[in-house]
């Protein structure tokens, strides 16, 4: 079995070769005789009729430009000015012929193409309007609760998290994951384009979510093989035992062990290596066997020539253009045929030809404009190696020179002149170079086109003119690709300033929790039990975010709401400490310690969290910077809140073994845990003189991001580890509690927190942006494992 596919694989692999080579020859040929460059300037004049406008009309397009952040007002300005449908036009069609494989002179195809504008148009711009933005969580969560495959994207955004936590700090993790996400994206849009009328909702539902699994398993080898082993992360030894490993499982069909692994990234590789083990078994396990056994090819031929071109060497004075342009054109054609049989789609009139010729156009294209960062890396490219040798190699093909060369071939011998290709590659080669232009600088960009001029003068001329003059050659997908981008980096940054204040602070509430023995007494042992439960390793989350709310969004003085943050803890460490008694949940451990029952009597332990209520309106009392009318007020709905979350324990212990309804699931779950994060909020607000209707607003949101957080708690207290949390996991079956899990079962559950997570999205969009933060709270309340 194992030597039979290991044969299979490598005649694959040279009859690859081979038709390559073919290509490669007839190409070079073309460049040669520099017959392309005529053939070219004439689809160029064509072309430019559509393109170059009267000055002042091009003064007018070229405002919308500074909109490119800011994508939906640029869509809506296209709409406007009359252009979007076009826009859409050529931006669907690309994907069309890039994607999917399309021949884009096909009727059908065309028609196809029209009518997905037709209805993403609307989409598109029914967002311009709304803050709320377009690839978040919770409007992908939205998304998928229309189709109702809300489990599969829960497992997707649980995935690329993991995904984002485990690359390597020299990689870039927002890179990565925009990657993947496109990879997923593209993988969903096959999986609608192949979907027949008739489907029924269940199919439809199967299929979606087969397709994001696979697209997610697909996916993950960029940025796990590709990228991983070009960042050179590895060691040479360690990249020899991962990329056998690799090799094993494409020629085998079967993922061998890991085995023992002795190099530096051992942890990193572990988890690697179950998630491509995984991926790789899920998607063999949804293929035919015919389907299975052309991936299988593909992805050698993939990894093969991915492989050989990792292995070159910059500084080696002597490949050949054969040698450096046919892993090119195998990479790039064999990596969307394994798209395409990761599918099992069936395949349209003329797909593998087209595929094979066009694959080397979109890696031309990508390596142009990743050449200085190649080059820096060590990485041979097609345009790397150019610069680096093309003073004493006269022989060597010119990759810009070949670029058009390709375009010519494709829209002349593949796409057989059909005007709509013309339009959508001459668009996109033209914007390619308006891009880099822009993004490098002129100079650079100068520099660059001095290096990799045509021969032919008069054709570089009318290129560079038409860079210069020609508009309307933008594309929807690196819209995107910006705007998420950006997205990704900002939320990056903002997230770690989150995350470094919340430390900062969690520590300063720390030093000042502990209580002080009075004078009076030596041994005090209602003080030692207090400082036992109080010590412990709580997130002290609720007064982190009173400190946010107070200080950075209604811009309060640190040491002056220091008494009300500790009071906060008090109230919550005594409730917990209730909480576990063997009267309530009867727990032995809490903050990585014992419960304080088995470590003092039982009274002592009812009394301390007597004794820290009370101490917390003793904080409340001494809140001097502020006017007493106010400070009474926080003492007033501090008691009431005690009050209520007495009431909501109460309905949690009475309510065992009951199979509670939604409702009185949300209302138990408000009372004990929710209204303690509404106080988090509203305290400090009242102390900030903040409106009556803030407050319900603020109100609003605690209400959803409390549930959300004890249904999380639920949650953990399933799947959680003991270790991590601090405390027993299991306690809620055992004590027969009703629970959003014991109750709806993990899968709803986890449903239901979804829901309360947009539903406190939506109320934040009502806060003022000082409170943006809460976002951040929000995600790490639905994605903690403590
Ligand atoms: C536990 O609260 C009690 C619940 C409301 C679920 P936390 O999970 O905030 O506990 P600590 O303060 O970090 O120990
Ligand atoms: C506790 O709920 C609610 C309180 C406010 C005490 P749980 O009983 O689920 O909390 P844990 O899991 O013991 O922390
Ligand atoms: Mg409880
Ligand atoms: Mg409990
Ligand atoms: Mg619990």
């Amino acid at each position: 079995m194992q030597t039979q596919r290991n044969g299979n694989v490598d005649q694959t692999y040279m009859k690859a070769e081979q038709k390559a080579a073919q290509y490669l020859q007839q190409l070079m040929k073309e460049v040669d005789n520099q017959t392309y460059a005529n053939r070219l300037a004439n689809d160029f004049h064509e072309w430019k009729k559509d393109h170059i406008h009267h000055p002042l009309k091009r003064l007018i397009s070229h405002s919308t430009k500074s909109y490119a952040k800011h994508y939906q007002g640029y869509l809506s300005q296209l709409d406007t000015s009359g252009k979007l449908e076009r826009y859409l036009e050529r931006s669907i069609a690309y994907l069309y012929m890039r994607d999917l494989g399309k021949a884009l002179n096909s009727q059908g195809t065309q028609e196809r193409i029209k009518k997905v504008v037709q209805s993403i148009k609307p989409k598109l711009l029914a967002n311009t309007s709304d803050s709320q933005e377009l690839f978040s969580m919770s409007s992908l969560y939205k998304e998928a609760q229309k189709e109702g495959i809300e489990l599969t994207m829960i497992w997707v955004m649980n995935k690329l998290k993991d995904v984002s936590a485990h690359i390597p700090e020299v990689m870039d993790a927002e890179q990565a994951k925009r990657k993947l996400i496109k990879l997923i994206a593209g993988v969903l849009m096959h999986a609608v384009e192949e979907m027949p009328e008739s489907i029924t909702n269940e199919e439809r539902r199967q299929r979606l979510d087969q397709a994001i699994r696979l697209g997610y398993c697909y996916g993950m080898t960029y940025p796990f093989i590709d990228d991983l082993l070009d960042a050179k992360v590895l060691s040479e030894e360690e990249t020899k035992q991962y990329t056998n490993n690799i090799r094993t499982a494409l020629t085998t069909g079967v993922v061998p062990d890991l085995g023992v692994w002795e190099g530096e990234n051992g942890e990193l590789i572990t988890y690697i290596h179950k998630e491509l083990r995984e991926a790789f078994e899920y998607i063999t396990s949804q293929q035919t066997a015919e389907n299975l056994t052309s991936f299988l090819e593909q992805a050698y031929v993939f990894f093969q020539a991915q492989e050989s071109d990792r292995l070159k060497n910059l500084d080696n004075k002597d490949y050949t253009n054969e040698e450096l342009y046919i892993p090119v054109i195998l990479k790039s054609a064999s990596s969307r045929f394994i798209a395409r049989s990761v599918l099992s789609t069936e395949e349209d009139e003329g797909f593998e030809e087209r595929t094979f010729f066009y694959g080397i156009y979109n890696q031309l294209s990508d390596d142009f404009s990743d050449m200085f960062d190649d080059l820096k890396n060590g990485a041979v490219t097609p345009y790397t190696y150019f610069l680096q040798h093309h003073k004493h190699r006269s022989d060597l093909l010119n990759p810009f020179e070949l670029y058009w060369a390709v375009i010519t071939y494709l829209l002349h011998d593949v796409y057989e002149k059909d005007e709509l290709t013309r339009e959508v590659i001459l668009d996109r080669a033209i914007n390619g170079l308006k891009r880099y232009k822009e993004k490098n600088g002129l100079k650079k960009y100068n520099e660059v086109m001095g290096i990799f001029a045509p021969k032919n003068s008069a054709f570089q001329q009318l290129v560079q003119n038409m860079v210069k003059k020609a508009d309307e050659v933008d594309f929807l997908d690196k819209l995107l690709r910006d705007h998420i981008l950006a997205e990704l980096k900002k939320n990056k940054q903002e997230k770690e300033e989150f995350s470094s204040t919340a430390k900062e602070v969690r520590g300063k509430i720390n030093n000042v929790l502990p209580l002080l023995k009075g004078d009076s007494i030596e041994n005090d042992p209602i003080i030692d039990a207090a400082n036992h439960s109080l010590v412990g390793d709580g997130k002290r989350l609720r007064p982190i975010i009173m400190w946010m709310v107070g200080v950075k969004g209604y811009g309060l003085d640190e040491k002056e709401i220091f008494p009300l943050l500790k009071s906060l803890e008090y109230m919550h460490t005594a409730s917990l400490i209730f909480d576990d008694l063997p009267s309530q949940d009867n727990a032995s451990y809490r903050r990585g310690r014992p419960t304080l029952h088995r470590i003092h009597p039982v009274a002592t332990a009812e009394l301390t969290g007597l004794f820290l209520t009370q101490r917390a309106i003793k904080e409340q009392t001494s809140l001097q910077a502020f006017k007493p009318e106010k400070v009474v007020e926080v003492i007033h709905y501090s008691a009431k809140l005690t009050e209520e979350m007495c009431k909501g324990q109460e309905m949690d212990l009475s309510s065992r073994g009951e199979a509670l309804s939604l409702q009185q699931l949300n209302e138990l779950c408000y009372f004990k845990t929710g209204l303690a994060f509404e106080a988090a909020l509203v305290m400090p607000a009242i102390l900030a003189n903040v409106g009556e209707a803030e407050i319900t607003r603020l109100k609003a949101f605690a209400y959803h991001a409390g549930i959300a957080f004890q249904i999380k708690d639920d949650l953990l207290d399933v799947e959680g580890d003991e270790t991590k949390l601090g405390k027993s996991p299991g306690m809620d079956e055992e004590n027969n509690s009703s629970t959003f899990v014991t109750v709806l079962g993990i899968n709803e559950a986890k449903k239901e927190m979804w829901q309360h997570y947009c539903k406190a999205m939506e109320e934040l969009e009502n806060l003022p942006p000082q409170l943006r933060f809460l976002t951040f709270l929000l995600n790490y309340m639905i994605h903690r494992d403590y």
